[in-house]
């Protein structure tokens, strides 16, 4: 089917309690393997392309799910600016990210509406960050991980604010290989859940356990971003294939396709958007 907006597929997820995953992919295998995940699960999904030509990824995006029967939205993850998300839109990409989450809160709040003026003038989702989310590879520093937490009060003027679509907060997930064990912070997700009506999206979820996940989502998260177990699993399954001296450079890619595939479907079976197509 044509490419439709997350917006109203985090709508529907989170008034069905479960969520939706944001997949970033690198490669035409991981989009194979992402969108084949869906249709095999009848799963809403978003598929967020990490190349310099975004355009014709995009492109390709949008011809994969013209034959799918699920909605499959493309959306820019972590765009720096207000170019990178008129580049996107210009692209054809559904919604865009708007990431300003290390600027002070008024620019970011300036940045956001900015984008979300014009995005919403061309029928594209804006999701923004408030709090930030860190990085795993320094996620031992709780202290100064907690001061970049997500304030309720914060949230709840941040999306009257700007009128964004989607709110990624931050309660204790972060990006990349976790350093040392990830610790939610479901209590304050709770009191964001009951400060804002957006859907809230929950980045570096690659990490957390499945009952991580299940009781994020319970507590109201609607969108999850993987990308490093995709990653870890392409690179295991390349290995694996390594190790076959005969081994051609198509089957490396096709195990690749294969390693992905099987991280999405997993996704899609905890976060309940499975069968929901
Ligand atoms: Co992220
Ligand atoms: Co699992």
């Amino acid at each position: 089917m044509p490419l439709q907006s997350m917006v109203p597929m985090l709508q529907k997820a989170q008034a069905g309690g479960y969520a939706v995953g944001l997949f970033d992919v690198h490669t035409l295998e991981g989009v194979w393997a992402v969108i084949e995940a869906a249709v095999e699960q009848r799963s809403p999904v978003i598929v967020a392309p990490f190349l310099a030509s975004r355009r014709a990824m995009a492109a390709f995006i949008r011809e994969q799910a013209a034959d799918a029967p699920v909605p499959v939205a493309i959306e820019l993850d972590h765009g720096q600016d207000f170019n990178a998300a008129m580049e996107c839109i210009r692209a054809g990409f559904t919604d865009v990210m708007l990431d300003a989450s290390t600027s002070p809160y008024e620019e970011n709040v300036a940045l956001t509406r900015q984008v979300v003026e014009a995005a919403h003038a061309v029928g594209v989702g804006v999701e923004a960050e408030l709090g930030h989310v860190g990085r795993g590879q320094v996620y031992a520093d709780v202290h100064a991980r907690r001061a970049t937490f997500t304030r309720p009060e914060d949230a709840q003027r941040f999306v009257a604010e700007t009128g964004v679509d989607a709110l990624a907060v931050a309660f204790g997930s972060a990006h990349g290989v976790y350093k040392g064990q990830p610790e939610l912070d479901l209590d304050l997700l709770d009191r964001i859940r009951a400060s804002v009506d957006v859907p809230l999206v929950l980045h570096g979820g690659s990490g957390l356990s499945d009952d991580d996940f299940r009781a994020a989502i319970e507590r109201g998260i609607s969108k999850v971003n993987i990308y490093t177990n995709m990653a870890l699993a392409a690179l295991k399954a390349i290995r694996g294939r390594l190790a076959d001296p005969e081994v051609s450079y198509v089957e490396v890619g096709q195990a690749v396709q294969v390693a992905i595939k099987e991280v999405v479907v997993h996704c899609m079976g905890v976060f309940g958007s499975a069968g929901k197509a």
